[in-house]
């Protein structure tokens, strides 16, 4: 982790875009570079998790886990400590394409949409076969690459569990999305709940 002085801060994020605020301030940022820089708030509270394995090294950290199980993710360039704003930061590269949001935003034609739709549907059992439960699972945080694979963004939250989920997990995973007016149906929640890890063994 390098630690940023203020200046060094402020000639980086010189005519950045501002993608993501929240109440706190800005939490994502386009640099005049192309790279994306994630900001997140230090949690300093003694011995919380959070202050242990701060969330910009759990996003390090899932990004190389990720792309060990062959999932696209952006290319991290530097994990940084900024002090004077009390932010970390993950300096990346973004995944080439665009969120499945924007992609359903812009208007694709039905036929492609369905397609989609079983793709994200695939790709969620997927994950789920993997160990992998995406706690800000929705669209937003999917991207489709151009050579038309799924990958994941905003991942700091996620954890790797070393087998397959069970169906407990599968269907809490699921339960955001499926509050969602506009993503719910999205998602094939019978056939994401009912898929079984593939087993390695005949019974
Ligand atoms: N790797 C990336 N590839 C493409 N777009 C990205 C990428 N990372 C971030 N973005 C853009 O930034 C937005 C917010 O990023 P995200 O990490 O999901 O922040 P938040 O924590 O605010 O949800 C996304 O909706 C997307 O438009
Ligand atoms: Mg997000």
């Amino acid at each position: 982790m390098d630690r940023l002085g203020k200046q060094e801060y402020l000639a980086i994020r010189e005519g950045a875009a501002v993608l993501e605020v929240d109440h706190y301030g800005e939490k994502v940022l386009r640099l005049v570079d192309g790279s994306i820089l994630k900001l997140f708030r230090r949690r300093r509270r003694l011995l919380s998790s959070a202050a242990l394995f701060p969330y910009s090294r759990r996003f390090v950290s899932n990004a190389a886990a990720l792309a060990r199980l062959g999932i696209p993710v952006p290319r991290v360039l530097r994990l940084m400590r900024i002090p004077a704003i009390e932010r970390d930061a993950v300096h990346y590269q973004p995944l080439a394409g665009q969120t499945l949001r924007d992609a359903m935003r812009a208007g694709l034609p039905p036929a492609r949409i369905a397609a989609l739709k079983a793709a994200f549907t695939a790709f969620i059992v997927r994950l789920h076969d993997q160990g992998v439960y995406f706690r800000s699972l929705h669209l937003g945080n999917v991207i489709l690459t151009p050579d038309g694979e799924l990958g994941l963004i905003d991942f700091a939250d996620l954890r790797i569990h070393p087998w397959g989920l069970g169906r407990y997990l599968r269907a809490r995973n699921m339960r955001r999305m499926q509050g969602m007016a506009d993503e719910c149906d999205w998602v094939d929640i019978d056939a994401i709940v009912n898929a079984r890890p593939p087993r390695t063994e005949q019974a």
